[in-house]
Protein backbone atom coordinates (compact mmCIF):
# COMPACT_ATOMS: atom_id res chain seq x y z
CA UNK A 1 0.00 0.00 0.00
CA UNK A 2 1.37 3.33 -0.77
CA UNK A 3 1.18 6.04 1.76
CA UNK A 4 -0.04 8.93 0.37
CA UNK A 5 -2.06 8.01 -2.54
CA UNK A 6 -1.83 10.56 -5.64
CA UNK A 7 -5.34 10.80 -7.63
CA UNK A 8 -6.03 12.25 -10.65
CA UNK A 9 -9.37 13.45 -10.57
CA UNK A 10 -10.75 14.39 -13.81
CA UNK A 11 -14.83 15.24 -13.69
CA UNK A 12 -15.02 15.47 -17.28
CA UNK A 13 -18.25 16.74 -18.68
CA UNK A 14 -22.16 16.93 -17.77
CA UNK A 15 -22.76 14.75 -14.57
CA UNK A 16 -19.56 14.42 -13.92
CA UNK A 17 -19.13 17.66 -12.12
CA UNK A 18 -21.78 16.73 -10.32
CA UNK A 19 -21.28 13.26 -9.21
CA UNK A 20 -17.37 12.93 -8.74
CA UNK A 21 -16.92 15.79 -6.06
CA UNK A 22 -19.21 13.81 -3.71
CA UNK A 23 -16.96 10.62 -4.84
CA UNK A 24 -13.85 12.84 -3.33
CA UNK A 25 -15.85 13.62 -0.13
CA UNK A 26 -16.65 10.07 0.80
CA UNK A 27 -12.95 9.18 0.28
CA UNK A 28 -12.14 12.22 2.36
CA UNK A 29 -14.76 10.99 5.17
CA UNK A 30 -13.67 7.02 4.92
CA UNK A 31 -10.20 8.27 6.10
CA UNK A 32 -8.13 8.08 2.81
CA UNK A 33 -5.06 10.02 2.84
CA UNK A 34 -4.34 10.38 -0.39
CA UNK A 35 -3.51 14.03 -2.68
CA UNK A 36 -6.04 14.87 -4.98
CA UNK A 37 -4.65 16.36 -8.48
CA UNK A 38 -7.04 17.57 -10.88
CA UNK A 39 -7.23 17.33 -14.73
CA UNK A 40 -9.30 18.75 -17.39
CA UNK A 41 -10.02 16.84 -20.09
CA UNK A 42 -12.72 16.20 -22.11
CA UNK A 43 -15.82 18.20 -24.39
CA UNK A 44 -15.89 20.98 -22.79
CA UNK A 45 -12.53 21.50 -22.88
CA UNK A 46 -12.12 20.57 -26.73
CA UNK A 47 -14.74 23.19 -27.23
CA UNK A 48 -12.42 25.85 -25.55
CA UNK A 49 -9.29 24.75 -26.97
CA UNK A 50 -9.57 22.39 -30.13
CA UNK A 51 -7.74 19.84 -27.97
CA UNK A 52 -9.97 17.02 -25.30
CA UNK A 53 -6.85 15.74 -23.63
CA UNK A 54 -3.00 16.97 -23.80
CA UNK A 55 -0.18 14.91 -23.92
CA UNK A 56 1.30 16.68 -20.47
CA UNK A 57 -2.87 15.50 -18.99
CA UNK A 58 -1.34 12.02 -19.86
CA UNK A 59 2.15 12.67 -18.07
CA UNK A 60 -0.16 14.35 -15.02
CA UNK A 61 -1.73 10.91 -14.82
CA UNK A 62 0.87 9.00 -15.26
CA UNK A 63 2.72 10.61 -12.04
CA UNK A 64 -0.38 9.66 -9.91
CA UNK A 65 -0.84 6.26 -8.74
CA UNK A 66 -4.92 5.74 -10.37
CA UNK A 67 -7.81 8.16 -11.76
CA UNK A 68 -11.13 8.95 -10.56
CA UNK A 69 -13.11 9.65 -13.47
CA UNK A 70 -16.57 10.97 -14.27
CA UNK A 71 -17.81 10.67 -17.65
CA UNK A 72 -17.17 12.12 -21.10
CA UNK A 73 -19.38 13.67 -23.97
CA UNK A 74 -18.61 12.53 -27.34
CA UNK A 75 -19.50 14.67 -29.89
CA UNK A 76 -20.22 12.83 -33.00
CA UNK A 77 -17.54 14.62 -34.98
CA UNK A 78 -15.70 11.84 -36.95
CA UNK A 79 -11.81 14.02 -35.72
CA UNK A 80 -12.70 13.77 -32.34
CA UNK A 81 -10.58 10.81 -30.74
CA UNK A 82 -12.31 9.21 -27.68
CA UNK A 83 -10.50 10.24 -24.49
CA UNK A 84 -11.31 7.44 -22.76
CA UNK A 85 -10.38 5.20 -24.81
CA UNK A 86 -7.00 6.50 -25.19
CA UNK A 87 -6.53 6.68 -21.62
CA UNK A 88 -7.13 3.20 -21.18
CA UNK A 89 -4.74 2.13 -24.24
CA UNK A 90 -1.90 4.57 -23.00
CA UNK A 91 -1.98 3.52 -19.54
CA UNK A 92 -2.60 0.18 -20.74
CA UNK A 93 -5.81 -0.41 -18.36
CA UNK A 94 -6.45 -3.58 -19.98
CA UNK A 95 -9.66 -5.53 -17.80
CA UNK A 96 -12.53 -3.22 -17.20
CA UNK A 97 -14.56 -4.89 -13.80
CA UNK A 98 -17.58 -4.13 -13.43
CA UNK A 99 -19.59 -5.61 -10.56
CA UNK A 100 -23.49 -5.89 -10.64
CA UNK A 101 -25.57 -6.70 -7.53
CA UNK A 102 -29.59 -6.69 -7.19
CA UNK A 103 -30.82 -4.12 -3.99
CA UNK A 104 -32.16 -4.85 -1.60
CA UNK A 105 -34.41 -2.82 -1.17
CA UNK A 106 -37.94 -2.07 -3.52
CA UNK A 107 -37.21 0.25 -6.46
CA UNK A 108 -39.67 1.80 -8.68
CA UNK A 109 -37.82 1.57 -11.94
CA UNK A 110 -38.95 -0.20 -15.07
CA UNK A 111 -37.46 -3.02 -14.73
CA UNK A 112 -36.37 -5.52 -11.24
CA UNK A 113 -35.28 -8.66 -11.21
CA UNK A 114 -37.14 -11.58 -9.80
CA UNK A 115 -34.25 -13.13 -8.12
CA UNK A 116 -31.83 -11.33 -5.94
CA UNK A 117 -27.93 -11.77 -7.70
CA UNK A 118 -24.14 -10.48 -7.87
CA UNK A 119 -22.24 -11.08 -10.64
CA UNK A 120 -18.93 -9.27 -12.03
CA UNK A 121 -18.34 -8.58 -15.68
CA UNK A 122 -14.61 -9.04 -16.46
CA UNK A 123 -14.17 -7.12 -20.30
CA UNK A 124 -10.85 -6.87 -22.37
CA UNK A 125 -10.34 -3.23 -22.40
CA UNK A 126 -7.71 -2.55 -25.15
CA UNK A 127 -8.30 -4.72 -28.18
CA UNK A 128 -10.75 -6.13 -29.84
CA UNK A 129 -13.14 -4.23 -31.89
CA UNK A 130 -12.25 -0.97 -30.17
CA UNK A 131 -8.96 -1.30 -31.10
CA UNK A 132 -8.62 1.39 -33.40
CA UNK A 133 -7.77 0.06 -36.49
CA UNK A 134 -10.25 1.06 -38.87
CA UNK A 135 -10.99 2.35 -42.22
CA UNK A 136 -13.48 4.87 -43.45
CA UNK A 137 -13.86 5.12 -47.19
CA UNK A 138 -16.29 6.44 -49.84
CA UNK A 139 -18.09 3.22 -50.07
CA UNK A 140 -16.79 0.64 -47.31
CA UNK A 141 -16.09 0.80 -44.11
CA UNK A 142 -13.85 -1.24 -41.87
CA UNK A 143 -13.41 -2.02 -38.28
CA UNK A 144 -10.40 -4.60 -37.66
CA UNK A 145 -10.72 -7.49 -34.67
CA UNK A 146 -7.82 -7.81 -33.22
CA UNK A 147 -7.62 -10.34 -30.09
CA UNK A 148 -4.35 -11.35 -28.90
CA UNK A 149 -2.91 -14.01 -26.67
CA UNK A 150 -1.43 -11.71 -24.13
CA UNK A 151 -4.18 -9.97 -23.88
CA UNK A 152 -6.89 -12.80 -23.58
CA UNK A 153 -4.19 -14.54 -20.90
CA UNK A 154 -4.29 -11.35 -19.06
CA UNK A 155 -7.73 -10.31 -18.78
CA UNK A 156 -8.57 -14.13 -18.29
CA UNK A 157 -5.95 -14.23 -15.71
CA UNK A 158 -7.47 -11.33 -13.77
CA UNK A 159 -11.06 -13.15 -14.49
CA UNK A 160 -10.01 -16.48 -12.56
CA UNK A 161 -8.21 -14.36 -9.34
CA UNK A 162 -11.41 -12.58 -8.75
CA UNK A 163 -13.31 -16.05 -9.44
CA UNK A 164 -11.17 -17.83 -7.24
CA UNK A 165 -11.59 -14.67 -3.90
CA UNK A 166 -15.69 -15.06 -4.55
CA UNK A 167 -14.16 -19.22 -4.59
CA UNK A 168 -17.64 -19.52 -7.51
CA UNK A 169 -17.38 -19.90 -11.24
CA UNK A 170 -16.47 -18.29 -14.17
CA UNK A 171 -18.46 -18.06 -17.44
CA UNK A 172 -16.45 -17.49 -21.03
CA UNK A 173 -18.80 -15.14 -22.70
CA UNK A 174 -17.67 -15.61 -26.80
CA UNK A 175 -19.53 -15.75 -30.30
CA UNK A 176 -16.79 -18.63 -30.86
CA UNK A 177 -19.35 -20.78 -33.45
CA UNK A 178 -19.13 -18.02 -36.27
CA UNK A 179 -16.15 -15.33 -35.31
CA UNK A 180 -12.97 -17.19 -35.45
CA UNK A 181 -11.43 -14.73 -33.37
CA UNK A 182 -13.65 -15.63 -30.58
CA UNK A 183 -12.79 -19.58 -30.97
CA UNK A 184 -9.01 -18.25 -30.56
CA UNK A 185 -10.16 -15.93 -27.32
CA UNK A 186 -12.34 -19.16 -25.71
CA UNK A 187 -9.44 -21.53 -26.20
CA UNK A 188 -6.76 -19.37 -24.37
CA UNK A 189 -9.32 -18.56 -21.56
CA UNK A 190 -10.05 -22.41 -21.59
CA UNK A 191 -6.78 -22.77 -21.13
CA UNK A 192 -6.18 -20.51 -18.28
CA UNK A 193 -9.24 -21.18 -16.23
CA UNK A 194 -7.73 -25.18 -16.14
CA UNK A 195 -4.01 -23.72 -14.98
CA UNK A 196 -5.99 -21.95 -12.48
CA UNK A 197 -8.51 -25.10 -11.63
CA UNK A 198 -10.98 -22.50 -11.77
CA UNK A 199 -14.38 -24.31 -12.88
CA UNK A 200 -15.84 -22.79 -15.93
CA UNK A 201 -18.95 -22.97 -18.01
CA UNK A 202 -19.40 -20.91 -21.55
CA UNK A 203 -21.94 -18.91 -23.48
CA UNK A 204 -22.45 -17.07 -26.75
CA UNK A 205 -22.65 -13.83 -26.31
CA UNK A 206 -26.58 -13.41 -27.77
CA UNK A 207 -28.03 -16.37 -26.13
CA UNK A 208 -25.87 -14.79 -22.75
CA UNK A 209 -27.86 -11.62 -23.17
CA UNK A 210 -30.90 -13.86 -23.00
CA UNK A 211 -29.97 -15.81 -19.84
CA UNK A 212 -28.24 -12.66 -18.07
CA UNK A 213 -32.16 -11.16 -18.12
CA UNK A 214 -33.83 -14.15 -17.33
CA UNK A 215 -31.58 -15.96 -14.84
CA UNK A 216 -29.19 -13.47 -13.43
CA UNK A 217 -28.74 -15.24 -10.38
CA UNK A 218 -26.86 -18.13 -11.67
CA UNK A 219 -23.60 -15.98 -12.78
CA UNK A 220 -21.09 -14.96 -10.92
CA UNK A 221 -17.67 -13.93 -13.22
CA UNK A 222 -18.19 -13.49 -16.68
CA UNK A 223 -14.83 -13.01 -18.58
CA UNK A 224 -15.29 -11.34 -22.37
CA UNK A 225 -13.71 -9.17 -25.46
CA UNK A 226 -14.00 -5.45 -25.26
CA UNK A 227 -17.34 -4.46 -27.40
CA UNK A 228 -19.53 -7.82 -26.28
CA UNK A 229 -18.49 -6.64 -22.43
CA UNK A 230 -19.65 -2.94 -22.94
CA UNK A 231 -23.46 -4.31 -24.17
CA UNK A 232 -23.86 -7.09 -21.77
CA UNK A 233 -22.87 -4.24 -19.09
CA UNK A 234 -25.18 -1.75 -19.93
CA UNK A 235 -28.03 -4.62 -19.80
CA UNK A 236 -26.58 -5.74 -16.60
CA UNK A 237 -27.19 -2.01 -15.23
CA UNK A 238 -31.10 -1.98 -16.43
CA UNK A 239 -31.12 -4.93 -13.93
CA UNK A 240 -29.98 -3.33 -11.05
CA UNK A 241 -32.23 -0.74 -11.86
CA UNK A 242 -29.93 2.01 -12.86
CA UNK A 243 -27.50 2.75 -14.33
CA UNK A 244 -26.58 5.68 -11.64
CA UNK A 245 -26.01 2.61 -9.66
CA UNK A 246 -23.22 1.04 -11.76
CA UNK A 247 -19.23 1.29 -10.63
CA UNK A 248 -16.52 0.05 -12.97
CA UNK A 249 -12.70 -0.12 -12.09
CA UNK A 250 -10.35 -0.19 -15.21
CA UNK A 251 -7.11 -2.05 -14.04
CA UNK A 252 -3.86 -2.56 -14.94
CA UNK A 253 -0.57 -3.77 -13.79
CA UNK A 254 0.42 -0.13 -13.22
CA UNK A 255 -2.41 1.88 -13.18
CA UNK A 256 -6.12 1.79 -12.58
CA UNK A 257 -9.03 4.42 -13.17
CA UNK A 258 -12.55 4.16 -11.61
CA UNK A 259 -15.31 5.54 -12.91
CA UNK A 260 -19.19 5.26 -13.52
CA UNK A 261 -20.71 2.81 -15.88
CA UNK A 262 -22.96 5.82 -16.82
CA UNK A 263 -21.93 8.61 -19.40
CA UNK A 264 -22.63 12.16 -19.21
CA UNK A 265 -25.96 12.62 -19.17
CA UNK A 266 -26.72 15.97 -20.77
CA UNK A 267 -30.63 15.14 -20.77
CA UNK A 268 -30.28 15.56 -16.70
CA UNK A 269 -26.94 17.17 -16.33
CA UNK A 270 -27.20 20.31 -14.05
CA UNK A 271 -29.71 20.12 -12.68
CA UNK A 272 -29.04 18.19 -9.24
CA UNK A 273 -30.78 14.70 -9.74
CA UNK A 274 -28.12 12.82 -11.02
CA UNK A 275 -27.42 9.49 -8.67
CA UNK A 276 -24.15 10.12 -7.34
CA UNK A 277 -24.09 6.87 -6.27
CA UNK A 278 -22.44 5.23 -9.36
CA UNK A 279 -19.44 7.51 -8.56
CA UNK A 280 -19.52 7.00 -5.39
CA UNK A 281 -18.68 2.89 -5.27
CA UNK A 282 -16.19 3.45 -7.61
CA UNK A 283 -14.71 5.57 -4.86
CA UNK A 284 -15.10 2.53 -3.09
CA UNK A 285 -13.80 0.18 -5.84
CA UNK A 286 -10.79 2.64 -5.62
CA UNK A 287 -10.55 1.68 -1.68
CA UNK A 288 -10.37 -2.03 -2.46
CA UNK A 289 -7.68 -1.67 -5.16
CA UNK A 290 -5.76 0.33 -2.46
CA UNK A 291 -6.15 -2.47 -0.01
CA UNK A 292 -8.29 -0.13 2.19
CA UNK A 293 -10.78 -3.40 2.71
CA UNK A 294 -11.94 -1.58 5.78
CA UNK A 295 -12.36 1.69 4.13
CA UNK A 296 -14.20 0.21 1.69
CA UNK A 297 -16.59 -1.88 3.33
CA UNK A 298 -17.57 1.52 5.54
CA UNK A 299 -18.42 3.01 2.32
CA UNK A 300 -20.72 -0.02 1.32
CA UNK A 301 -22.48 0.14 4.55
CA UNK A 302 -23.19 3.74 4.25
CA UNK A 303 -24.56 3.11 0.48
CA UNK A 304 -26.94 0.74 1.74
CA UNK A 305 -27.74 2.48 4.72
CA UNK A 306 -28.44 5.79 2.92
CA UNK A 307 -30.88 3.40 -0.10
CA UNK A 308 -32.39 1.68 2.91
CA UNK A 309 -33.89 5.51 4.62
CA UNK A 310 -35.35 5.86 0.94
CA UNK A 311 -32.93 8.43 0.19
CA UNK A 312 -33.34 8.29 -3.60
CA UNK A 313 -32.79 10.01 -6.65
CA UNK A 314 -35.25 10.15 -8.95
CA UNK A 315 -33.82 7.30 -11.33
CA UNK A 316 -34.45 4.90 -8.29
CA UNK A 317 -38.44 6.24 -8.05
CA UNK A 318 -37.17 8.79 -4.96
CA UNK A 319 -37.35 12.41 -4.56
CA UNK A 320 -33.80 13.44 -3.46
CA UNK A 321 -31.38 15.44 -4.70
CA UNK A 322 -27.46 14.66 -5.72
CA UNK A 323 -26.71 16.77 -3.11
CA UNK A 324 -29.18 15.37 -0.53
CA UNK A 325 -28.05 11.35 -1.10
CA UNK A 326 -24.27 12.54 -1.05
CA UNK A 327 -24.86 14.54 1.93
CA UNK A 328 -26.36 11.57 3.31
CA UNK A 329 -23.89 8.82 2.62
CA UNK A 330 -20.98 11.26 4.07
CA UNK A 331 -22.68 12.44 6.82
CA UNK A 332 -23.28 8.23 7.42
CA UNK A 333 -19.62 7.22 7.10
CA UNK A 334 -18.80 10.73 9.69
CA UNK A 335 -20.96 9.59 12.42
CA UNK A 336 -19.88 5.85 12.42
CA UNK A 337 -15.56 7.05 12.49
CA UNK A 338 -16.44 9.88 15.16
P1 LIG B 1 -25.62 8.10 -20.33
O1 LIG B 1 -25.09 7.02 -19.50
O2 LIG B 1 -25.00 9.43 -20.17
O3 LIG B 1 -27.20 8.23 -20.08
C1 LIG B 1 -28.11 7.19 -20.34
C2 LIG B 1 -29.38 7.38 -19.51
O4 LIG B 1 -29.10 7.11 -18.15
C3 LIG B 1 -29.90 8.82 -19.57
O5 LIG B 1 -31.30 8.77 -19.55
C4 LIG B 1 -29.37 9.44 -18.29
O6 LIG B 1 -30.16 10.48 -17.81
C5 LIG B 1 -29.36 8.24 -17.34
N1 LIG B 1 -28.29 8.38 -16.36
C6 LIG B 1 -26.96 8.33 -16.60
N2 LIG B 1 -26.27 8.55 -15.48
C7 LIG B 1 -27.17 8.77 -14.51
C8 LIG B 1 -27.08 9.07 -13.12
N3 LIG B 1 -25.89 9.19 -12.50
N4 LIG B 1 -28.22 9.25 -12.42
C9 LIG B 1 -29.42 9.12 -13.01
N5 LIG B 1 -29.57 8.84 -14.32
C10 LIG B 1 -28.47 8.66 -15.07
O7 LIG B 1 -25.49 7.61 -21.83
P2 LIG B 1 -25.81 8.39 -23.19
O8 LIG B 1 -27.00 9.27 -23.02
O9 LIG B 1 -25.81 7.35 -24.22
O10 LIG B 1 -24.54 9.28 -23.45
C11 LIG B 1 -24.41 10.66 -23.09
C12 LIG B 1 -23.00 11.11 -23.40
O11 LIG B 1 -22.08 10.42 -22.56
C13 LIG B 1 -22.58 10.80 -24.84
O12 LIG B 1 -21.81 11.87 -25.32
C14 LIG B 1 -21.74 9.54 -24.69
O13 LIG B 1 -20.79 9.43 -25.71
C15 LIG B 1 -21.09 9.78 -23.35
N6 LIG B 1 -20.69 8.55 -22.64
C16 LIG B 1 -19.54 8.63 -21.93
C17 LIG B 1 -19.12 7.56 -21.18
C18 LIG B 1 -17.88 7.71 -20.39
O14 LIG B 1 -17.29 8.77 -20.34
N7 LIG B 1 -17.45 6.67 -19.71
C19 LIG B 1 -19.88 6.30 -21.12
C20 LIG B 1 -21.12 6.35 -21.86
C21 LIG B 1 -21.49 7.44 -22.60
MG1 LIG C 1 -20.66 1.68 -22.34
Amino acid sequence: MVSLMKVAVIEGDGVGHEVIPPAVDVLKAAGLNFEIVPVEVGYGKWERTGRAMDESDLDVMRDCDCILFGAITTPSDPNYQSVLLRIRRELDLYANVRPFRSLNIPVDTPYVARQPFDFIIVRENTEGLYGGKEEIGEDRATSIRTITRKGSERIARIACKIAQERKNRLTIVHKANVLRSCSFFREVCIKVAQEHDIPFDEGLVDSMAYNLILFPHKYDVLVTTNLFGDILSDLSAALVGSLGLCPSANIGDKYALFEPVHGSAPDIAGRDVANPLAAILSARLMLEWAGEQEKAGLVQQAVDHVLEMGIKTADLGGHASTKEVSDAVVGYIANVRR
